[in-house]
């Protein structure tokens, strides 16, 4: 169904699909453990969880309903006035930031998906290293570049198909697929001796990382960031979504359908790696590495020969094309910015060409990210805080200065996506108040929970959004 150049969903079931597919990926199963894993376990759970229910789903539902009233991705903001601009700028560069170490990630998740099944045939598919093969990997710098740039031509291949025959088949089997074999490892992994300590880790009522009150607002950084990153909040993504949803749909049941289920992704691979970590001797709070660290036990030493190797190989294949839909939701971000931009100046635009300019351009802001060994000292690239000749500072949390991918991580989840959700909100709350509530009665029922919602957009979510960005300058500047 063409209605118009831009395409529309086919059904309620593909939008929902392509929203879920873009939400679950990398950040679930790699960021949300490793970053419940170094910022206090069960403490770090409680904040998310609070954050989503009381930030991320107003959020989404602002970011749906700003995309379905003016039918457009980014240009949301310019299309609604000429000063609201800005906000959609920032929006835009996000995606680009972001899967430029994205796509690094991505290529590891496909070098591992590659190993396994090597391995299935009886080759050595990790260069002789076995379970410590991640520490390996990061200094092949070969293997780094390959394979960042094969995530990136699957990803612009897809995306070079158009909204509808590329995105909307692609996920509707994984999501399930994924959920099945999650389970699966969950169950081998309980029985495994010493897993109760994970669950303990992760369930049992612990704050005492809050003893320090800087910790907390740590915490409440950290988790605000997996919060944005793991719904793909402010970053003109849902609101690209929202623009390809028809009036009919009910825009509040997808906002809460679609963290609803991110959410509970984030928990299952919480529930795989951190009772892996226990029973395999894998340190909770090692970073950026847990989830390939400790999957590897799991795979080689725990189930080992070739049921290891065959639910190895996938494992990292569902996992990389969950990295996949949300990769090409990136690019599509980027890419239909230009794309609307250039119809709204009457020019008929190169959905081809555009894509291939941002895959190069993300490809090459990627490169250091894949190059520098993700700071683990001596790699091809010196990692920013050796650049700077500075140390790495505070214990357990990720620095900014840490290696490029925390880097671009502080960039974006940290600073300009909370600036943009804070502008949003006062933008929703403040200077067009009616907008949200409008456009989810468009579907014909009232609109619940008006009154939360306003409080949200005018005093809740921008409070937060302060505490947050003030966090972040705190330990920016190392105060
Ligand atoms: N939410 C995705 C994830 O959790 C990442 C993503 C961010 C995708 C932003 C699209 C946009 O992996």
């Amino acid at each position: 169904m063409q209605e118009n150049k831009r395409g529309q969903w086919g059904s309620t079931f593909g939008f929902l699909m392509a929203s879920i597919g873009s939400a679950i990926g990398l950040g679930n199963l790699w960021g949300f453990p490793y970053k419940m894993g170094s910022s206090g376990g069960f403490a770090f759970l409680v904040v998310y969880l609070i954050l989503v229910v009381l930030a991320g789903v107003a959020l989404m539902m602002g970011e749906f309903a700003l995309g379905r009233k003016t039918g457009t991705g980014v240009g949301a903001y310019a299309a609604l006035s000429k000063k609201y601009r800005v906000i959609g700028w920032m929006a835009a560069f996000c995606p680009f930031l972001i899967l430029s170490f994205y796509a690094v990630l991505a290529g590891m998740t496909l070098r591992y998906c590659v190993g396994f099944l090597v391995q299935i045939f009886g080759a050595d598919g990790f260069a002789g290293q076995g379970s410590s093969f991640f520490g390996f990997l990061l200094y092949d710098s070969k293997s780094m570049v390959l394979f960042l740039a094969l995530a990136m031509i699957v990803t612009m291949v897809v995306v070079m198909g158009g909204i509808q025959g590329g995105i909307e088949k692609f996920s509707k089997a994984v999501m399930p697929a994924l959920g099945v074999i999650l389970i699966g490892i969950i169950i081998f992994v309980a029985m495994q001796p010493g897993a109760i300590e994970g669950y303990k880790f992760m369930f049992k009522p612990d704050f005492s990382v809050f003893a320090d009150p800087k910790s907390f607002f740590n915490v409440l950084k950290t988790a605000s960031g997996q919060m944005f990153f793991s719904l793909s909040l402010a970053m003109g993504i849902n609101i690209t979504f929202g623009s390809y949803l028809s009036k009919d749909k009910s825009i509040q049941k997808n906002a809460v359908i679609v963290p609803f289920s991110d959410t509970l992704f984030a928990l299952l691979a919480g529930m795989m790696i951190m009772p892996a970590c226990a029973a395999f001797g894998v340190d909770y709070g090692q970073g950026p590495g847990l989830l390939f660290a400790s999957m590897q036990k799991v795979f080689l030493d725990g189930m080992g020969g070739t049921v290891g190797n065959v639910v190895g190989f996938l494992f990292y294949f569902l996992v990389f094309i969950a990295a996949i839909t949300s990769s090409i939701a990136l690019l599509e971000v980027c890419t239909s910015s230009v794309v609307d931009r250039q119809l709204r100046k009457g020019k008929e635009p190169n959905r081809k060409k555009i894509s291939l300019v941002f895959a190069i351009a993300i490809f090459i802001v990627g490169l250091p990210a894949a190059l520098d060994a993700l700071g683990s000292g001596g790699a091809a690239l010196k990692a920013p805080f050796e650049l700077l000749g500075l140390e790495i500072g505070g214990s357990g949390y990720a620095m900014w200065n840490d290696c490029w991918l925390d880097f671009y991580d502080m960039i974006t989840e940290g600073v300009l996506m909370p600036l943009g959700a804070l502008l949003m909100s006062l933008l929703l709350g403040w200077g067009l108040p009616n907008l949200v509530k409008d456009e989810c009665e468009e579907d014909g029922k009232p609109f619940r929970g008006a009154a939360y919602f306003k409080f949200a957009f005018r005093f809740l979510i921008p409070v937060i959004m302060v505490i947050v960005l003030a966090t972040q300058i705190q330990s920016f500047f190392n105060l």
